[in-house]
């Protein structure tokens, strides 16, 4: 390993002998009155030093120069498609398990994140290739062999949902804290806008009837019903006493109004107003199956008592119910005021009220715990997305391309073309050469709050001793990402109900989201080379850029110094902890014991490869493809 090491150090005073010589030379060139450069030549001007200043020493000399041209090209783009079939095809096939219908491996609420995956990757194959079917539209259409590959590919995995769809433990979750029972609502809502997506390009229908369509829509009311149900669980959980107003995380344990269970009730509130598609189904939740459960009675008895079960005998919910937009944005208007963010501009991870278990008259969130996870900054996204197309108010946009900002910066990320902020109202700096330059102060080690040598990284990565949901988060945050990026549509979808966007803030939207094609590219191609011979994932994606990694590796875990002071990493503790300033007990899995000697591959360490940090894997190339495929469409969207 010291040879490694040693052979980088050298590399690098090689880099700074270069970056001298080009620096001296470019000097040199522009006294004798050559051609001015480009804005794009990264040279050693007052303007544009910031392209070799300040020098970064905790970064591996060969990252390659961003340059756009140098990242996007369209092999990029049909490699980049290529890894994402891969990606896919090895989650189902080394972690799904058909004839039980789930992955045998996750817990109920990383299960429901993987369907999540699934069906939009889904999405994504579908949109990879135009084609309609032969029967529907155009009658005398064949479908050429590409196209029949596509279709029988997607139809494979979309069995495996459904198969899933009964394999899901939906009574555990129903009794599990609300930001599980959160996570199912998304999942089916994201599988029934796939359904929908997919029907809609490939299955035009041919006649008044709207035959020859999908056979998979059948499952859309299915699919909605379960939605339907876990939101009004979920729902229940906000109260404005506490804190003035939010979810609390867990009915069962002390109040702890956290950022993750009120990012995901904005999330799916506003997914709910835009895509549910009703409901006219009554039937009691609970099957017979069920009854062998030791709690059935009682949540039988809370069922009947249940008005989701439409009492009056009409259909439940209505689409764009106006309900769920004003839980959306209530929801963000307290997420955003109640002071959640850190001096990065990241959300730390919730709150909880002092001494609460002594005196429950206490109503202030005054106990701040400054754990930063990835995930969330990623889950508000796609909410903030849904709020500006059901509101049309920019500011949910604005919000939102600063926290990808903030998020960029805190790993390191040094891309002097992403401004701190971006007004999608006036353009920015597009048209105002007077750059705002990010220079931020990369620390020792290259940490920079959310990783290093620009990879997202989890604080538990470097150290091997990430949980089940540790392992899961990264690849949530680039779903929402992902989300949050997708082209605004520039006339309402539903005239009345949504808004488009104009042409201006559709095209710097598309813009800012091209400035960070680089960084995801960067990711994805990081999260691809911790793969092992089977194809399976690693979790931590920085691995082999960080010079420093073994050293990191070998430090005690409950010495990490990432974590900052006030931090408490309940989501990746090592056991059952108490959280002393509540007393309040959290429930655990236990991690298995680290394996600090494995020498040949960090990743192998703690829970080594597991089916979430393959649904890493899947979320952050899928998120390239669909960047490059974007960035390729120009700025004409
Ligand atoms: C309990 O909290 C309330 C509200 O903060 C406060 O007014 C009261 O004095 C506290 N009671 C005790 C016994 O500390
Ligand atoms: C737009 O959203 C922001 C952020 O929540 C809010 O503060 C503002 O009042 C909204 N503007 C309008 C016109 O509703």
């Amino acid at each position: 390993m010291r040879n490694w090491v040693a052979f980088n150090e050298r590399l690098w005073l090689d880099m700074l002998l270069l970056l001298g010589f080009l620096a001296f030379f470019t000097l040199a060139r522009e006294s004798n009155g050559e051609a001015a450069p480009t804005e794009r030549e990264a040279v050693y001007e007052t303007e544009n030093q910031n392209a070799f200043h300040p020098l970064r020493p905790n970064i591996p000399p060969d990252e390659p120069v961003r340059e756009h041209a140098a990242f996007y090209s369209p092999t990029a783009v049909t490699n980049a498609l290529q890894e994402l079939h891969a990606a896919l095809e090895t989650m189902q096939t080394e972690y799904f398990s058909l004839w039980l219908g789930k992955w045998t491996t996750a817990i109920d609420w990383t299960a429901a994140v993987m369907g999540t995956h699934v069906s939009a990757t889904l999405s994504s194959l579908s949109h990879s290739l135009t084609y309609t079917m032969p029967g529907t539209f155009d009658k005398t259409r064949k479908l050429d062999v590409e196209a029949q590959m596509i279709e029988n590919e997607i139809n494979k995995y979309f069995s495996h949902i459904i198969t899933y769809y009964f394999g899901e433990d939906h009574f555990a979750i129903r009794n599990q804290a609300y930001d599980d029972i959160l996570w199912v609502v998304l999942g089916w809502l994201e599988s029934v806008q796939f359904i929908d997506s997919h029907s809609d390009s490939h299955y035009p229908p041919s006649g008044e009837n709207g035959d020859g369509e999908w056979y998979a829509r059948q499952f859309i009311p299915a699919f909605a019903h379960r939605a339907r149900v876990f939101y009004e669980l979920a729902e229940k959980g906000w109260d404005w006493r506490l804190c003035g107003g939010g979810l609390t995380w867990n009915p069962r344990l002390l109040p702890y109004k956290n950022a993750i269970t009120n990012e995901l009730f904005i999330s799916a509130s506003i997914d709910m107003y835009l895509y549910f598609p009703g409901d006219d189904n009554c039937s009691p939740f609970l099957g017979a199956k069920d009854q062998a459960h030791p709690d059935w009675k009682r949540l039988h008895a809370q069922e009947q008592r249940d008005p989701a079960a439409c009492p009056d005998g009409t259909p439940a919910s209505p689409t764009y119910d106006p309900i769920y937009l004003a839980n959306a944005i209530n929801g963000y208007d307290w997420l955003k005021n109640v002071g959640m963010t850190n001096d990065q501009g990241l959300y730390v991870d919730g709150f909880h009220i002092k001494d609460y278990y002594r005196n429950h008259s206490k109503t202030e969130c005054d106990d701040r715990n400054e754990m930063v996870y990835t995930y969330n900054q990623g889950v508000i996204l796609s909410g903030l997305r849904g709020l500006w197309e059901a509101t049309g108010n920019i500011t949910y946009l604005e919000d939102g391309h600063e926290l990808i900002r903030n998020v960029i910066h805190a790993t390191g990320w040094t891309d002097t073309d992403i401004a701190p902020t971006v007004s999608l109202t006036t353009p920015s700096k597009h048209e105002n050469p007077a750059r705002n330059p990010y220079l931020f102060p990369v620390p020792a080690g290259g940490w920079a709050g959310l990783g290093a040598h620009g990879i997202l990284t989890e604080l538990c990565d470097p150290f091997g001793t990430c949980s089940q949901n540790g392992h899961t988060f990264k690849g949530i945050f680039f779903h929402h990402l992902t989300t949050f990026c997708t082209p605004l549509p520039l006339v309402p979808v539903r005239r009345g109900k949504t808004f488009g966007a104009s042409p201006a803030t559709g095209k710097l939207h598309h813009q800012s989201c091209n400035e960070y094609a680089p960084w995801v590219v960067h990711n994805a191609q990081a999260a691809l080379k911790t793969r092992d011979s089977k194809g399976k994932f690693g979790t931590w994606w920085g691995a082999e850029a960080d010079p420093d990694a073994r050293r990191k590796a070998e430090w005690p875990p409950e010495a990490n110094p990432l974590i900052p002071g006030d931090a408490f990493d309940y989501r990746n503790s090592l056991s059952d902890v108490s959280d002393p300033g509540t007393g309040e007990e959290f429930i655990f899995q236990p991690l298995s014991p680290r394996n600090v000697h494995i020498t040949s591959d960090l990743n192998d360490r703690g829970r080594g490869r597991t089916v979430e940090t393959q649904g890493g894997g899947v979320a952050v190339v899928r998120a390239m493809w669909e960047f490059l495929r974007r960035y390729e469409g120009g700025d004409d969207l």
